[in-house]
């Protein structure tokens, strides 16, 4: 039954019940094979280790219509290579990568008329999830674990999509030095909205983590990495330990070297030379590309190429980047994941 209700062009990025989710158990040591589910609702122990300690981690990845009418997701691959980075982390038992992008697969084809059509902007949101459950209340890992898919249509991230947003530094930390910064696990997220609100509240769309030994080097924003362009066109972007490794971030150095000729520099980005890009953006699966228009550190404010309009080098990643997640530009070998 096609999905005649909802108005594509329009959605934002909350949530909109799908058909189905998708829930696997792990128990006495092995993942059952998991199945579909019609209810947005689970039930688990209060004393699961998710609840109390935060040990959980999460992954976020899209599935796209193109012109031809086929569904694909982008490399989810790499979606089960940093869930199970992110489940060493906080110990819980690994998802196998075959299971994943399988599951992925069977959740999207169940949610087929809420993938949004090509050309609308919106796409279908995954949200794979591990976390710990079952009857415990020590500091140690669960014996039981979810395997979830928390489905859904979405618009974009940041509001106006790709039309420039203004950043200003935080003075708190999102990760330690040595920390969880490069996993994508939960407490690094709820740390994360106090800052969020605060720059919010004085007008800007998110905030810039500085890092947390120094505070004199851009880390990232609360869900998106960060990439500049200098003025002779290198595609520059923090390096950090503590940072989250972005696969879009990935697929755009891939892209400005292979696609458009660029050199990429991955190196300390310091917050008092900003004037050494001429553009600035963030990145990220739910972000795709939000031109920086400005960031305001210690009262200042840097402009980059513009706060209304998008840059070139900007706008030409981002349109190779969407073209190939469309369909529309050839991608390079396993980025696309065909499902129907
Ligand atoms: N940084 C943080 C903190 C994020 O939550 C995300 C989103 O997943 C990203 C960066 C972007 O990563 P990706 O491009 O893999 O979605
Ligand atoms: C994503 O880009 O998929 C993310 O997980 C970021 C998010 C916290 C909204």
């Amino acid at each position: 039954m096609e999905n005649k209700t909802i108005d594509w062009k329009n959605l934002g990025f909350s949530y909109v019940k799908a058909d189905y989710n998708f829930i696997a158990h792990f128990k006495n040591g092995v993942w059952d094979e998991g199945s579909l589910t019609e209810d947005d609702k689970i039930t688990i122990s209060q004393g699961s280790t998710c609840l109390h300690y935060g040990q959980q981690c999460f992954e976020g990845l899209k599935a796209y219509s193109h012109k031809d009418g086929t569904v694909c997701m982008f490399r989810p691959d790499q979606n089960a290579k940093r869930l199970n980075q992110s489940c060493k982390r906080v110990m819980m038992p690994e998802v196998s990568e075959e299971f994943f992008v399988e599951s992925c697969k069977k959740v999207v084809r169940a949610n087929k008329r809420f993938v949004p059509p090509y050309g609308s902007g919106a796409t279908l949101y995954l949200r794979p999830y591990v976390i710990g459950v079952g009857d415990n209340i020590g500091v140690c890992p669960a014996k039981e674990y979810i395997f979830g898919i928390f489905v859904m249509p979405v618009g974009p991230y940041f509001k106006g999509g790709m039309s420039p947003v203004n950043f200003i530094t935080s003075d708190y930390d999102r990760a330690a030095p040595n920390g969880t910064g490069a996993v994508k696990v939960g407490g690094n997220y709820a740390g994360s909205m106090l800052p969020h609100e605060l720059a919010a509240k004085e007008g800007f769309a998110d905030c810039i983590y500085l890092d947390p030994a120094t505070h004199t080097k851009i880390e990232e924003v609360g869900a998106a990495n960060f990439f500049g362009i200098t003025e002779d066109n290198k595609f520059v972007t923090p390096k950090s330990p503590s940072i989250l490794p972005s696969i879009t971030r990935r697929s755009l150095v891939y892209i400005a070297e292979n696609y458009l000729d660029m050199k990429v520099e991955e190196r300390d980005v310091y917050i008092d030379n900003l004037s050494e890009f001429k553009e600035a953006g963030a990145c990220g699966t739910a972000a795709v590309i939000s031109p920086i228009g400005s960031i305001t550190h210690k009262g200042k404010k840097h402009t980059f190429y513009s706060e209304t309009e998008v840059g070139e080098v900007t706008k030409k990643l981002y349109d190779t980047l969407i073209g190939i997640q469309n369909g529309d530009v050839e991608g390079p070998k396993g980025w696309i994941e065909k499902i129907l």
